[in-house]
């Protein structure tokens, strides 16, 4: 080999080297992490969980966690029954970031965290096209879409693997989130449905609003489906810049 060749060589390791080493972030100040030995290791996750609230609100760019307020969601789109089909787009979730832990359970050894939220007031806005069937009535129209939700329970069922990366770094990463919500009150406002027709867009917003448990046993598995999607990448992107033993030391 010639000198510029080995020369060459020798950079392109070191270059290696040193995007491998960046490849991994040290665990921030805000991040605590909790001995998985510890007595009490699921209190310790809870708390730092909650010490991590307020970072969530704002976001934090240099560690890929976007801000809560609002959660932007994606596009919804289902036909739940085959009398009706929604979708619902540019849906933003405000008040995410003020969840209350209920419960936590974690087992390292399947992966498999199991955490309870409640959220006492949320509301939404966005946009909506319907068409088809609710409660009997029928229902046409699309334009923006405003709602209230409160005493809501969201309860999750992370599904995690351990992975190596390209630089042979032991990491996590979520498979499948699922999240189920129980919604306690809420109301929703579909503006402009039947293309402006104020009469009988009313009675159909009343009717939803009066058999709102009934609207959400529709409405529901879609909402579930988005904010389960929004969580499953927020958490895959932090999780995802660290180890994990850096994340799940002593496990
Ligand atoms: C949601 O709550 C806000 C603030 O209290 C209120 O102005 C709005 O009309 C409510 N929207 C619905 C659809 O209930």
């Amino acid at each position: 080999m010639t000198v510029l060749a080995k020369a060459t060589v020798l950079v392109v390791l070191l270059v290696e080297v040193t995007i491998g080493a960046e490849a991994l972030q040290d665990i921030p100040e805000f991040l605590h992490i909790c001995q998985v030995q510890q007595p009490q290791y699921e209190t310790c996750i809870t708390n730092s969980i909650n010490d991590l609230k307020p970072y969530l609100k704002v976001g934090v760019p240099e560690y890929h966690i976007p801000s809560l307020e609002p959660l932007k969601l994606k596009t919804i789109s289902a036909s739940p029954s085959n009398s009706l089909t929604m979708h619902a787009n540019d849906i933003n979730v405000y008040g995410a970031s003020n969840f209350e832990i209920n419960k936590i359970k974690m087992d390292l050894t399947n992966i498999v965290f199991n955490v309870d939220v409640a959220l006492s007031n949320i509301a939404i806005d966005g946009k909506y096209e319907v068409d088809g069937k609710i409660l009997l009535l029928p229902i046409h129209g699309s334009g923006p879409l405003s709602g209230n939700f409160s005493e809501c329970i969201g309860a999750c069922k992370i599904k995690g693997e351990r992975f190596f990366d390209e630089n042979g770094v032991e990491k996590i990463r979520i498979i499948d989130f699922r999240m189920k919500i129980s919604v306690g009150k809420g109301s929703i406002k579909l503006d402009n449905l039947f293309d402006g027709e104020q009469v009988l867009g009313d009675v159909v917003n009343s009717a939803i609003n009066n058999n709102f448990q009934l609207f959400m046993r529709e409405f529901s598995p879609l909402l579930e489906m988005a904010l389960s999607d929004a969580f499953q990448d927020i958490a895959d992107k932090i999780i995802q810049q660290f180890s994990f033993s850096q994340l799940f030391p002593g496990a």
